[in-house]
């Protein structure tokens, strides 16, 4: 989607020398940078007392280890790399960055720091006057709880415009996310049962098999509930329950978005189950009594005329048996059986949104022969698209041109931390789970769905062709 606005003359990340930098920035770049995306300064902030040719080698390995360097894209972004060192809190830090603006006029400031930083930022970028006619990207987590999210807004708008405040969550630049909205509002097959009358349930599951991976000190601080749930899968739970944007101006999607989450009530605790693998406690960087949850199953419930009634079950782990996020859409079993059969499972909707792509239809068919007895069978309407643009080169590019339409907007995120802000003084511990298994057996209790938890398959191995 594109609007009118002048693009951005330049790109300025801060947190140029950190984790997000190396295995989602610089590949993005590279990338825009193949697709001749990338014309602009691009200047790498940090407090690294690093120089700028070590940020090349940072950007280098970086590429390397993330897809592979394209010498024409890795030397064109080499030669638009910049960089300035220096403290966040020292003015002069700024004025350096100014100057090594130039001429530019209207700078994209990606905030890829910590969210404590950015008020401090912000201000400074204001201060310096590199924030005039420019626009300003923050990294998830967007705060800790609504209180601070609120604040979070007040300090980014005291020096940007809201048209020119970007909030990334990069689930929304996801190719099968984005055809999951798609699928949905360009077939009309879909719209007619799509509501408590046809479907029983819908069952979201992030699943990764990896642990925090050297993130432990980031992750104790968030845990499952505000590092993936509040965010990637409250967004997720949107697209799929959301009512169709009226067309024309992309505003309309996030205002839709925004009323489904708005009537998604606060989540009651006895609806949430939280646990902890074995081991996480011994990570470096988490403290030796963490009570943070590396898992966590909710079931909502959304309170409007299309879902009243209908449970939402979502389920986000790290140290699961598969790394695979999928949503399951569960309709109602036929009403009896006209031949007799018990019909083993009902039909579903399955949306496979990561690390392969595939929208499938679970039906059931006759089996050739003389009786009238069937099987499952999934129709595939997509499979194996790979994701040809990363979300981040997606939403960098989009927030370059200035179109925030796959942006949280501010009442989104307000609403996302009022829905999980029960689950947030929690001071009950996390249920211990055996790395490698679906999390608790306590997650059970919340499921009363035929079928039960819904487990994806491992990704198979890709066809050589
Ligand atoms: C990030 C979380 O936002 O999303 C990580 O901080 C998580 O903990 C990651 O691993 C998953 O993203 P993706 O795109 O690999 O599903």
């Amino acid at each position: 989607m594109s609007t009118a606005a002048a693009s951005s003359d330049a790109l300025v990340f801060f947190g140029a020398t950190g984790d997000l930098a190396h295995k989602k920035i610089f590949p993005a770049l590279q990338a825009m940078a193949k697709r001749g995306h990338l014309n602009v300064p691009v200047i790498g902030v940090a407090k690294a007392g690093w120089n700028l040719e070590q940020l090349r080698a940072r950007a280098r390995e970086s590429v390397e280890s993330h897809g592979g360097v394209d010498r024409a894209a890795f030397d064109k972004l080499s030669s638009l790399l910049r960089y300035v060192d220096g403290d966040y809190e020292d003015p002069s830090t700024f004025d350096r960055l100014r100057g090594a603006l130039g001429s530019a006029e209207r700078p994209l400031h990606y905030l890829a720091i910590p969210p404590s930083l950015f008020a401090t930022v912000v201000e400074q970028l204001g201060r310096s006057g590199c924030a005039r006619g420019g626009r300003v990207v923050a990294e998830k987590p967007f705060g800790r709880d609504l209180a601070s999210a609120q604040a979070l807004n007040r300090s980014l708008l005291a020096v940007f415009p809201e048209p020119a405040i970007f909030r990334i969550d990069h689930y929304l630049g996801k190719e099968p996310v984005q055809n999951l909205l798609y699928f949905r509002f360009s077939n009309s097959l879909f719209e007619p049962i799509w509501n408590r009358n046809c479907i029983d349930s819908v069952q979201i599951t992030m699943a990764e098999s990896l642990g925090v991976e050297g993130r432990g000190s980031f992750y104790d601080g968030v845990g499952a509930v505000r590092d993936v749930i509040e965010n990637h899968l409250l967004q997720v739970t949107a697209c799929v329950a959301m009512d169709a944007p009226s067309g024309g101006h992309p505003e309309t999607l996030r205002d839709e978005k925004a009323r489904l989450l708005e009537a998604i009530a606060p989540l009651d605790p006895e609806s949430v189950v939280r646990g902890q693998f074995r081991g996480y406690r011994d990570e470096p960087g988490v403290a030796a009594g963490s009570r943070v949850e590396t898992f966590a199953a909710v079931r909502l419930q959304i309170d409007n005329w299309r879902w009243a009634g209908v449970p939402f079950f979502i389920r986000a782990g790290k140290c699961l048996p598969v790394t695979c996020t999928e949503v399951l859409v569960q309709f109602k079993r036929p009403p009896c059986s006209a031949f007799g059969e018990t019909v083993a499972r009902p039909n579903y909707v399955r949306f496979r949104l990561g690390p392969d792509v595939a929208i499938a239809l679970g039906v059931r068919s006759k089996t050739p022969g003389e009786a009238m007895v069937g099987q499952e069978i999934e129709l595939l309407a997509t499979q194996d698209i790979r994701d040809d643009m990363d979300a981040y080169e997606r939403l960098l590019g989009d927030a370059m041109r200035g179109d925030a339409a796959l942006f949280a907007r501010e009442d989104s995120v307000e609403a996302e931390w009022r829905i999980v802000a029960p689950l947030l003084v929690a001071t009950t511990a996390p249920h211990e789970y055996q790395p490698g298994t679906w999390g608790p057996a306590e997650a059970d209790r919340l499921m009363d769905r035929a079928g039960g938890w819904h487990k994806p398959e491992p990704t198979p191995p890709r066809r050589s062709s």
